[in-house]
């Protein structure tokens, strides 16, 4: 019995089909390399010395969502493959809606014909919008101020529709906060092809000296030090959690969301002052506007994971940033 990983090229599915390997689990990726490259498929086997079959498909295509179900006991599906950028889907909602959407029909279509019951979705803290307090617990209000977070609350909807009309199917909505990190091997890591839109990435190419000049995106936040308040993430963390949501939707029915975070919020210049001091570089930076649609400040309430999943986030910051820029050394 297999688990399907959609986008299991990319960053966070990368990590995670490492630690289902490592868990000896049967692993297929389905990844059409929009958003990562082919070299990270070698480097997870060299990473779990185990391997898995992989197909260069695209997942909002049914005739090869067919054949990947039919040639495969597919027991479970954890699905990342998505775009993501917030900016570039203000500017092009409709393949953000297509592609985002079409991708879960395909699939939920697919569990149908062929009896998969199981399904952990990529989520993301992003459907909570402004909340009204932190730290954000699963029941707040939820609501979106982009195409990109309205997909992921579509989703949710969508999933959780299905999941009444199958009260035997178990989905795990994970919603996570911001994860940055890579992997300690430096082989697998967050590898933006153009300019960064996050913090980290764009920091590390500071770091590298691929770009000059860090701009913190406003300092007249209701903050600690008025820059933007997240709840940073290790993503080898952020992948033992889908491990734990696997474990749990196979041994049960209904719909569980998660937040996946620390429970612990950093400013922009926190982070800027936690990578400088954990990696000895200095990194250049300069206030200014504020970016359309960011927010305060956003962490998790972590009991709900904690409780269920037994997920607790382990690594600190200063290992976020050296892990991080490990991974930026080991591809230079
Ligand atoms: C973090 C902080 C910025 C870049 C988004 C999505 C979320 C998820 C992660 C996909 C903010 C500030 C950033 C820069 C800056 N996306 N910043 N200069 O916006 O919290 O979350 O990315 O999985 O769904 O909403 O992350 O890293 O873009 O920003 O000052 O060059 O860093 O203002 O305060 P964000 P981010």
């Amino acid at each position: 019995m297999a688990i399907l990983v959609t986008g299991g090229a990319g960053f966070i599915g990368s990590h995670t089909v490492v630690q289902l390997l490592e868990n000896n689990q049967e692993v297929i990726i389905v990844d059409n390399f929009y958003n990562s490259s082919a070299d990270v498929l070698d480097k997870i086997r060299t990473i779990a010395n185990k391997d898995f079959k992989f197909y260069e498909y695209d997942i909002t295509c049914k005739e090869q969502m067919d054949e990947v179900f039919r040639d495969n006991d597919i027991e479970a599906i954890i699905h990342f493959a998505g775009y993501k950028a917030v900016g570039e889907s203000v500017e092009k909602p409709l393949m953000y809606y297509s592609n985002n959407l079409v991708s879960t029909f395909v699939l939920c279509e697919m569990m149908e014909k062929y009896g998969c019951k199981r399904f952990v979705f990529s989520s993301s803290a992003t459907v909570y919008g402004k909340p009204a307090s932190v730290p954000i617990k699963e029941d707040f209000p939820l609501s979106t101020t982009n195409p990109y977070g309205t997909t992921k609350l579509m989703t949710e909807r969508i999933l959780t529709d299905i999941q009444f009309a199958h009260p035997d199917w178990s989905i795990a909505l994970l919603r996570y906060f911001n994860p940055i990190g890579a992997h300690k091997s430096g082989l697998i890591g967050e590898n933006p092809k153009d300019i960064p839109n996050n913090l980290m990435p764009y920091i590390l190419k500071v770091a590298s000296g691929e770009l000059e000049c860090l701009n913190v995106f406003g300092d007249d936040y209701d903050t600690h030090d008025g820059t933007g308040v997240r709840d940073y993430i290790h993503v080898v963390d952020l992948a033992r959690g889908h491990v734990l949501a696997i474990n749990k939707v196979m041994n049960s029915s209904g719909v569980h969301i998660y937040n996946l975070g620390t429970g612990k919020g950093y400013s922009v210049l926190d982070i800027v002052n936690n990578f400088e001091r954990a990696t000895g570089i200095k990194i250049k930076y300069k206030i200014t506007d504020r970016r359309p649609g960011d927010i305060d400040e956003c962490y998790a309430d972590t009991a709900k994971a904690k409780e269920e999943l037994g997920f607790v986030a382990e690594a600190d910051i200063d290992e976020m940033c050296k892990d991080g820029w490990n991974f930026v050394m080991h591809n230079k």
